[in-house]
Formats: C-alpha cells, structure tokens, sequence
C-alpha cells in the first residue's frame, strides 16, 4: 500500500504522523469549514467553483482566508501528485486555531490548515443501473446548512438513520418542503419537468447541482427552481440526489416506497448521460 501523503500547516507528511493539538478548535468546537473536490484524471474538476466556495465559507464564519486561490490550487495539485491515483477526492479543511476553550473568537490565533486525499468512489454502474434506496426526515440542522461548515453532527446523526435503514441517502423536510440530503443536494422530476430548490441557508449551494442546472439549461430539459412540497417529492416521478462524490444518482425507493417506476427514470439517464459527457469534455480542455 502507498503511503497517503497529507498536507499540515505548511508541510506535506505521511498521514500517521499528521497530529493537531487536542485545543483545536475543530476538535473542541467543530469551528471550521471544509471542501470535496473531485479529481478525475489526476485533474481536479471545477476547482475554482469549489475555491469560490471555500471563500464564502471562510467570510460566513469570519476565518480569514489563509490562502489566496493561486496557492490553494497549488496545494491541491500537490496532493494530487503525492497520492497515488488517477481518479481521487481531495479534502481541505481550515480550522479557527488552536486556543484556549472559550467560545468567542480568540484573538490573534493562527488558522489550522489540513489537506488530504481520498480515493473517489463514485457510483458503480450495478447502482447507476438500479437506483438507490433513500429514506425521509424532518431537517433539524441548524439555518445556515449553506456553509460548508465542519460541524456536520446533524448530517451525521441523519445520515445514520439512512444507514440503520439500509438507505443511501436521507432526503429531508423543513417545514413541509424539500432541503436536501445529508451530504448531496436533491432532484425531482415530475411530468418530464426537472424541479431543483433555490439555494438560500437551507441548503448547501452544491457544485454539482450548478451543473445539472447548467446541462439543464443548455440541453433544453425542462426546468423549474422553486420551493418543492414534500406531497410533490412523494408523488415525484423521479428523485436524484447530486454530490461531488456521488455525481448523479437516482432514488429509486422512498421510505420502501417505490418512486416513479421503481426504475431510475429517463430524465435522470439524459441527465447521468449529459454529466459523463461533460466531465469528459472538460477533462480533455484542461489535459
Ligand atoms: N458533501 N449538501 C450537503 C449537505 C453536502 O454535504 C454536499 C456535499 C452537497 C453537494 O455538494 P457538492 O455537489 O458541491 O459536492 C450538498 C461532500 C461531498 C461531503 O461532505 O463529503
């Protein structure tokens, strides 16, 4: 096995020696932010989105950005080359610092900044092929699911009730309407009409989404960005959910309930079609 080279406060090492300080407030707080960014290729896609992104993670929870985008894209092509692997996840995190538990900001602290890679397992064809199972819940998280934020403890207690049941996925509900899922975004198609909720604090503005709704948008396919009744993700004909690590899936079963045909759908193959093509296209522009 290679050894996974990670990235530290200024240094690249072997991940067994990577070692922050129990004070840091990303352990004690979960006061930091993050980003996925997928590689294929051994070439990062839509990197500047994803920085664009980390940028307003940074100002929402007022971290100074430690880095100015040349050198984050720097780091992340580091890690490319350091970890073995054509197709990878890269993952970065800034923590506020390391300072004494207090939960007003320290002052004069110096951010913690952490960079690995992962391998990026998207989805077999068997899973494209059949759709996945999801399961529903009320969305208890906090009002500001738009950051990319490190405290995912609500993801994680939600995303277990998906796991318990054998789901992939858990689509959520706040007050009667469609957020999004744990860790992706969430489609419906009803009556060949793509329906996608409008970004605002209740859901993280995914990269992924931007580009179904751009392939969307450029393909003809029917679209509609609006507010999603839960009756209408019940009745939906289909359901995709979208990530970095997930591209786009179809749900095939809600809470064992079969969606559509039980079958992924025709929109979702375009729209599984347009996105491989398009990740293809782009990786020969940028090769
Ligand atoms: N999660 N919504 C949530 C809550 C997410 O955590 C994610 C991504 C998305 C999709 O965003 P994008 O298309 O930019 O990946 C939506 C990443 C993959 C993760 O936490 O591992």
């Amino acid at each position: 096995m290679t050894t996974e080279i990670v990235y530290l406060n200024g240094e690249f090492m072997p991940l067994e020696d990577a070692r922050i300080p129990v004070l840091d407030r990303g352990f004690i707080f979960g006061d930091g932010i993050y980003e996925v960014i997928p590689v294929y290729s051994g070439r990062p896609f839509r990197l500047p989105e994803h920085l664009a992104r980390f940028e307003r993670s940074h100002e929402a929870i007022r971290i100074p950005n430690p880095m100015r985008e040349a050198e984050w894209t720097r780091l992340v092509e580091d890690l490319i080359v350091r970890n073995a692997g054509d197709d990878q996840s890269i993952y970065l995190q800034v923590t506020r610092g390391v300072a004494r538990r207090d939960h007003a900001f320290p002052k004069g602290v110096t951010p913690t900044i952490f960079g690995m890679s992962n391998p990026l397992s998207t989805p077999p064809a068997e899973l494209i092929a059949s759709g996945v199972h999801a399961i529903t819940a009320i969305d208890y998280r906090w009002l500001k699911c738009d950051v990319k934020s490190t405290s995912l403890l609500g993801n994680c207690l939600l995303r277990q009730t998906a796991a318990d049941a054998d789901a992939i996925e858990v689509v959520m509900f706040r007050d009667g309407f469609l957020t999004e899922g744990s860790s992706s975004n969430v489609f419906v198609v009803k009556n060949g009409v793509l329906l996608a909720t409008p970004k605002n604090n209740l859901v993280l503005p995914g990269i992924t989404y931007d580009v179904v709704i751009e392939l969307a948008q450029k393909h003809g396919v029917p679209l509609e960005v609006r507010a999603i009744s839960e009756d209408e993700v019940r009745s939906a004909d289909e359901i995709w959910v979208t990530s970095s690590t997930k591209e786009v899936l179809a749900v095939t079963s809600l809470d064992e309930k079969a969606v559509g045909g039980g079958k992924p759908g025709a929109v979702f193959h375009r729209m599984h079609q347009l996105y491989q093509d398009f990740k293809r296209t782009v990786m020969r522009e940028t090769a």
